[in-house]
C-alpha cells in the first residue's frame, strides 16, 4: 500500500462519497446522504487517498458553539486494519481543535473502534443538541441502537 494522504474533500470526489455511503446505508450502518446533500456539505468532508484512489472518507459537522460530529466515516473494505481509520479521525480531531470546538461526538456501531482513539460512550440524553435537533428526524429515532461516543477537546482532554 502506498503512503495514505488526507485532503479535503473536492467536488470530483462527491460521486465517491456517495457511492461510499450507499454502500454502508444499505447494511444499515450509515445514515443515507444525497449527493445534492454532500455538495451542500462539500467543506465538512475529508478523503484519503492511497494510490491515486479515495479509499476513506470522514466529515465533520460543526454541530453547535462548542459541539462537533464525526459522520459519515468509511474506510473501503479493502483498506480496513490498515490504521486509515485512525488516521481519518486524527484529521478531524485536529480540525475540530483548529476551529475552536470544546467536545467531538459521534453515534456508532463501532464504539470499540473510537474508544481506541480517546473516546468514552456516553449516554445519548447527554447529548441533547444532537437528540433535539438531528435524532426526532432521523427514521430511527424510536428504535435507536447506536452507541454515543464523545471526546473531550479541552485541556485535559487525551
Ligand atoms: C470502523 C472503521 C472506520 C475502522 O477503520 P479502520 O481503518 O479499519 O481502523 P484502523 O485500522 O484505523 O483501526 C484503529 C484501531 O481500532 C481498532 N478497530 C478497527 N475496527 C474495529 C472494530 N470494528 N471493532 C473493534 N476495534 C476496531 C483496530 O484494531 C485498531 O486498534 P489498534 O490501534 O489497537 O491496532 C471501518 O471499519 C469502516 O469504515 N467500517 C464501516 C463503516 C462504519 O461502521 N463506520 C463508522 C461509522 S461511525
Amino acid at each position: 500500500m502506498g503512503t495514505p494522504e488526507v485532503r479535503p474533500a473536492r467536488i470530483a470526489d462527491v460521486p465517491y462519497i456517495h457511492h461510499f455511503l450507499e454502500i454502508y446505508a444499505t447494511k444499515g450502518n450509515l445514515l443515507p446522504r444525497t449527493m445534492n446533500e454532500i455538495y451542500r456539505h462539500l467543506r465538512d468532508f475529508f478523503v484519503i487517498e492511497v494510490d491515486g484512489q479515495v479509499a476513506a472518507i470522514g466529515a465533520l459537522e460543526i454541530f453547535t458553539e462548542d459541539l462537533g460530529e464525526v459522520r459519515s466515516l468509511v474506510v473501503a473494505e479493502e483498506y480496513e486494519r490498515r490504521g486509515l481509520g485512525r488516521l481519518m479521525v486524527q484529521r478531524l480531531i485536529a480540525e475540530a481543535r483548529h476551529l475552536g470546538l470544546r467536545r467531538l461526538m459521534a453515534l456508532t456501531y463501532v464504539p470499540a473502534f473510537f474508544h481506541k482513539l480517546g473516546f468514552v460512550t456516553v449516554a445519548m440524553d447527554t447529548l441533547p443538541e444532537k437528540v433535539w435537533n438531528v435524532c426526532v428526524k432521523c427514521y430511527k429515532y424510536n428504535q435507536c441502537d447506536e452507541v454515543a461516543v464523545l471526546l473531550n477537546l479541552g485541556r485535559n482532554a487525551p
